[in-house]
């Protein structure tokens, strides 16, 4: 059985628990693991409580003894609380029984000097210096021989004196306090390298943010630009369509200028009329409308023969139709057909020529508008006589060919127009109509055909109308605002029906009066 404890020696214990509790709060205070000794301070205490029920229970034996049971107990309920932790340390708990020890205690109870620092650390990147001395404190916390430890291995002490243990315990506070001085020089590294890292953070969100401006800066640019690229496509889409349309009329008029320079068959151009080898004889065709029935003629593949009054117009008419007819189709001579032998001679050689008539178109007129003798002489010598002569000379040799006659008369023939002045041309040119439908009538039995052609206003350049355009504006302008149709006629299409009518396809037409006038005429024909 072990001797009981001094009451000295049980305030020696009470001072290092204070000690222990005061280096705990300590470390409390510098935010560092505050319980990694609270194994010994439990030990502790309980060896002290030990000791005060021994020395209690020896109380009455000795005065002294009594006399220091009642503070230790004391000391031991304050200790007993503060480690526990639910009262503050008091005055008692905070001074030593021993004077020897007021400076472990003021040390033990020290503040440090400068702010507790934040336990946010610092990043560091390339300081190999401050890694070296971490590394170094990092190896002397934790090394087995002197390095901290949770639950340091403590000498038995039974055996120490008071100033042994006293000295022991100093030397193990000194190497805390030296642990925890290079902890907290760690830790404070640990903070600087957090606010390194916290800058670097920042930098790379400072960095992350420009590069997501850019990025929306281009991706706007890109919207833009997809934006830009639509409007192009769409308008190219109608551009396309006008192209496309450009191109499509320019191929139009390539074909139409290909087709009118496309020499076609004649079997394409015609309706077959069958007037191919026709001999057809016209008075009056170096001009005007006469010339485009020569013309139209010439196109069926008949032989056409032609007279004027003037030399010069029959040849420059010769060489021109010789030239767009080869062939020997087109034969013009110099004849007034108010001369009924010029007239007979010319019909007799023409028949000589080619060897038969099978056409006359009578188309000379006088144009004599004029109220008086010469002009009606001439309207009728002209109009009237000169197609008499011209029947009369064909007849025998229509009567052969079961000719035709065609005669050219004028709206003007049944109509009362500018011309009836009154004057010769109206009344000729109905003296015509009327004599045309006669020859009908008394040549029919024998297969000729006679018909009349009434022109309304027909255009030509260096025609009657041209002539009026340039001379009589007044009475050109009027003239045209009379055409229903809007416009004065074309030569050809006069001719064209001439053809028509000298052709088999009007084999029943006789007699009759084909008004082309465009509707010019208002009276009702029967
Ligand atoms: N143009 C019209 O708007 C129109 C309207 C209704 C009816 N017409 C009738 O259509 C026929 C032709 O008229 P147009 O306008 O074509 O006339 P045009 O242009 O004056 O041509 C008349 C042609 O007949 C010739 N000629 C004139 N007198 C002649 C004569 N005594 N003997 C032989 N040849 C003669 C002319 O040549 P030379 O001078 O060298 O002889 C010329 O080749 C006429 O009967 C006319 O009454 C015409």
């Amino acid at each position: 059985m072990t001797a009981p404890a001094t009451p000295q020696q049980l305030l020696l214990l009470a001072d290092h628990l204070k000690l222990s509790l005061l280096e705990r709060q300590r470390a409390k205070s510098l935010g560092l693991e505050a319980d990694k000794q609270d194994g010994t301070i439990s030990q502790s205490l309980q060896s002290l409580d030990q000791g005060l029920q021994q020395l209690e229970s020896h109380g009455s034996q000795s005065d002294e003894a009594a006399n220091g049971v009642v503070p230790l107990r004391k000391q031991y309920n304050e200790l007993y609380r503060q480690y526990h932790g639910t009262a503050p340390p008091s005055v008692a708990t905070s001074k030593p029984n021993d004077p020897a020890l007021q400076a472990d205690f003021e040390a033990a109870q020290s503040r440090p000097s400068q702010p507790r620092r934040s336990k946010s650390v610092r990043f560091r990147d390339n300081d190999d210096a401050e890694d070296a001395v971490d590394t170094a404190n990092r190896a002397a916390l934790f090394s087995e021989q002197q390095g901290y430890s949770d639950e340091p291995s403590a000498p038995d002490q039974t055996d120490l004196s008071n100033q042994q243990i006293h000295t022991y315990h100093k030397q193990v506070l000194q190497d805390q306090d030296e642990q925890l001085n290079t902890l907290g020089q760690s830790i404070g590294r640990q903070r600087m390298l957090g606010i390194q890292m916290g800058d670097e953070l920042d930098e790379q969100n400072e960095l992350l943010t420009d590069v997501e401006s850019g990025v929306d800066r281009h991706q706007s640019i890109l919207d833009r630009a997809r934006r830009r690229l639509g409007n192009v496509a769409r308008k190219s889409k109608g551009n396309w369509s006008w192209i496309t349309i450009g191109i499509l009329i320019c191929v139009l008029l390539l074909l139409i200028i290909c087709c009118q320079n496309i020499q076609l068959p004649r079997s394409e151009l015609t309706m077959h009329l069958g007037l191919e080898g026709k001999v057809v004889l016209i008075t009056g065709g170096t001009k005007g409308i006469g010339r485009s029935i020569v013309k139209s003629f010439l196109d069926e593949g008949a032989i056409v023969h032609f007279c004027s009054r003037s030399q010069d117009n029959v040849k420059a008419s010769n060489d021109k139709l010789a030239e767009a007819y080869p062939g020997n189709k087109a034969i013009g001579a110099a004849v007034d057909v108010t001369n009924a032998e010029s007239i007979k001679e010319w019909v007799t050689s023409c028949a000589s020529q080619s060897g038969r008539i099978d056409v006359i178109v009578a188309n000379v007129s006088a144009l004599a508008t004029e109220n008086d003798p010469a002009a009606w002489q001439n309207g009728f010598q002209t109009d009237m006589m000169g197609t008499v002569h011209m029947v009369n000379a064909a007849l025998p040799h229509l009567e052969k060919t079961k000719g035709n006659i065609i005669t050219i008369s004028s709206v003007s023939g049944r109509i009362i127009d500018f011309t009836s002045q009154p004057g010769p041309y109206g009344p000729f040119k109905a003296a015509i109509i009327h004599y045309t439908c006669q020859l009908a009538h008394v040549h029919a039995a024998k297969g000729i055909r006679a018909n009349t052609v009434s022109p309304g206003n027909i255009y030509i350049e260096d025609g009657v109308w041209g002539d009026i355009e340039r001379r009589l504006p007044d009475l050109f302008k009027a003239s045209m605002a009379q055409n229903p149709s809007g416009r004065m006629g074309k030569p050809e299409e006069i001719a064209n029906v001439c053809v028509f009518l000298a052709s088999d396809k009007a084999g029943f037409v006789t007699g009759s009066n084909i008004l082309v006038d465009g509707a010019l005429s208002t009276g009702v024909q029967f």
